[in-house]
């Protein structure tokens, strides 16, 4: 399961893996994605000291698997922020959005980075699909958006849309490498393979970041590891992961040209990509909650199914699965954590829009960080629409949905040690490309697999908060169904707020 981004990398040095003794910077920024790169630049453009502390290696989780459409129509989201916010909250959505979408149009474009202008469509095949289409027009009216209603979309069925024309996509491991030049030029350090797990003052001493390669001192941390990885403010537990599925396709026929995202269940997103003098399809979608699914590998199956159905002819080329957080009330959290002194700030929850989103965050944190236009650290006065995200009111939709939101966590986490208890390891090894989880020696859930030959015994309860985890078919992974932290056969963390990996089992 490689990303058609990661298969078509550009190469660029190999950072360094150790941290230097006794680094003291103003500024440690964990997570080396979109957000991280973004927020790293805007820093050291002002002057900041700044370590850039990515966990794998650049755009290794979530930007690296992108579908990569910079677009202001995004799918139904702007309805759904409707359902939970009043206007002023959803126009400043738009607003923050816009400005991150031109910030990142105009780095390309100084940077030399390839895109490709396209139009965006939202459409629909079904009755309660042009219903939510109507909702959807009505909420971009509110916010300001002006899009169109056609029925020509360039597909190969017949459908309602909405258009948004001229809008852009990405190729997001192009646009990495630019910015991660930049932030080398600039005198930024950049350490891959080394994870944030804690931060902190203890007994008077100065705020210090821990990681898997030692301690940095520092005035501030800010969180761009996708889900936060400290539990203060208790983020997590605000955010549902969401896992989907894309891949790309050569075909023997023209291939759509707009980027689209249907309004119905299952999603379909598509869009073209052109790298190196080949045309694919991408396809993407089948989207669920991390660790909530009894077969990741049937996902990757339907989406073949329905793309050779609809284009005829059509070879899979790439494969892939990423995930991404939605915030319970559907607008990304921002800026200082709850209970981080000040200190640490975070952004997360961009539901499957971050190419705009992340630069919005970026743009609202870096001005948080470094002061307003009234030159005050903390001051967004020069971002109107970043001041009404970060004080924005949730309606009663939030609390019910927090309430859905905790209890469905309560039901996986039941589940999971009931089935565990229930089941028995199997005496031999589980067949190649599979793992099981049972009752363990000493009575708690273990998760045994085989992957390359290689059989691998770990502990079946999450370093996080003791989920109970689930195989994963598709990328040979163990997932949490809890709030997403996934982990390798061998127990490695890969992503989600752990920080520590499933200890392994030897007796
Ligand atoms: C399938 C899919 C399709 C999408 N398509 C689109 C799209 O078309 N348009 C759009 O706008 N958005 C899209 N998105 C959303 C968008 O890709 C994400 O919102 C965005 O990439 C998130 O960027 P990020 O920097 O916050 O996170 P990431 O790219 O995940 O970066 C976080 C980094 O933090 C690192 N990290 C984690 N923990 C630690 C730690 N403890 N210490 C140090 N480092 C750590 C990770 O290794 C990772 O590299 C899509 C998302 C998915 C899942
Ligand atoms: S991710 Fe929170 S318990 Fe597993």
């Amino acid at each position: 399961m490689d990303s058609v981004w990661h298969a078509t990398q550009p190469s660029s040095p190999v950072a360094i893996d150790v941290l230097p003794d006794g680094v003291h910077v103003d500024t440690v920024v964990a997570g080396a994605g979109l957000t991280g790169l973004v927020t790293a630049v805007l820093l050291s453009r002002a002057g900041h000291r700044t370590v850039l502390v990515e966990a794998r290696r650049v755009g290794a989780v979530t930007t690296g698997n992108t579908t990569g459409k910079l677009s202001l129509l995004q799918g139904l989201v702007f309805s759904d922020i409707l359902r939970h916010h009043s206007a002023d909250v959803l126009q400043a959505y738009l607003a923050g959005n816009r400005e991150g979408q031109a910030w990142l149009i105009r780095y390309m474009d100084d940077h030399d980075v390839p895109y490709q202008r396209r139009d965006a469509y939202t459409y629909a095949t079904t009755d309660k699909g042009i219903s939510a289409l109507r909702t959807e027009f009505d909420a971009c009216q509110a916010a300001g958006l002006q899009v169109n209603w056609t029925q020509q979309t360039g597909l190969p069925f017949a459908t309602d849309a909405l258009i948004l024309p001229d809008q852009v996509q990405i190729h997001p491991l192009w646009v990495l490498e630019a910015l991660r030049r930049e932030y080398a030029e600039r005198g930024g350090m950049l350490v891959e393979g080394v994870r944030v797990t804690d931060a902190g003052t203890r007994d008077g001493s100065p705020f210090t970041v821990s990681t898997t390669g030692g301690e940095i001192i520092a005035d501030r941390l800010v969180l761009t590891t996708g889900a936060p990885v400290l539990d203060r403010g208790g983020y997590f537990a605000k955010l549902v992961p969401m896992r989907s599925y894309a891949a790309t396709y050569a075909l023997p026929g023209p291939l759509p040209l707009g980027m689209y995202l249907n309004a119905e269940q299952p999603t379909r997103s598509l869009r073209t990509v052109a790298v190196d003098g080949e045309q694919w399809l991408m396809v993407g979608g089948n989207g669920h909650i991390t660790g909530r699914t009894d077969s990741p590998a049937e996902a990757v199956a339907d989406l073949d199914r329905w793309t050779t159905e609809h284009f005829p002819g059509a070879e899979r080329v790439h494969a892939w699965s990423a995930q991404d957080y939605r915030s319970i009330n559907r607008v990304p959290f921002v800026g200082e954590l709850p209970r981080g002194d000040g200190r640490i700030f975070v952004a997360t929850g961009y539901n499957k829009w971050g190419m705009t989103n992340a630069v919005a965050a970026a743009l609202s944190l870096a001005q948080e960080i470094l002061g307003g236009t009234d030159g005050s650290p903390g001051s967004l006065s020069g971002k109107p629409w970043a001041e009404t995200l970060r004080q924005r009111v949730t309606k009663p939709a939030g609390v019910a949905s927090t309430a859905k939101l905790v209890g469905g966590v309560a039901a996986e986490t039941t589940k999971g040690w009931v089935q565990a208890e229930l089941s028995s390891l199997p005496d031999e090894p589980p067949a190649e490309g599979q793992g099981v989880v049972g009752r363990g020696s000493g009575g708690l859930p273990e998760a045994v697999s085989t992957v390359g030959g290689v059989t691998c015994r770990v502990s079946g309860v999450c370093s996080h908060m003791g989920g109970v985890v689930r195989w994963n078919d598709a990328e040979q992974s163990w997932d949490c169904p809890l709030h997403g932290s996934r982990f390798a056969a061998d127990g490695t963390v890969l992503e989600g707020p752990a920080v520590s990996d499933l200890s392994p089992r030897t007796d």
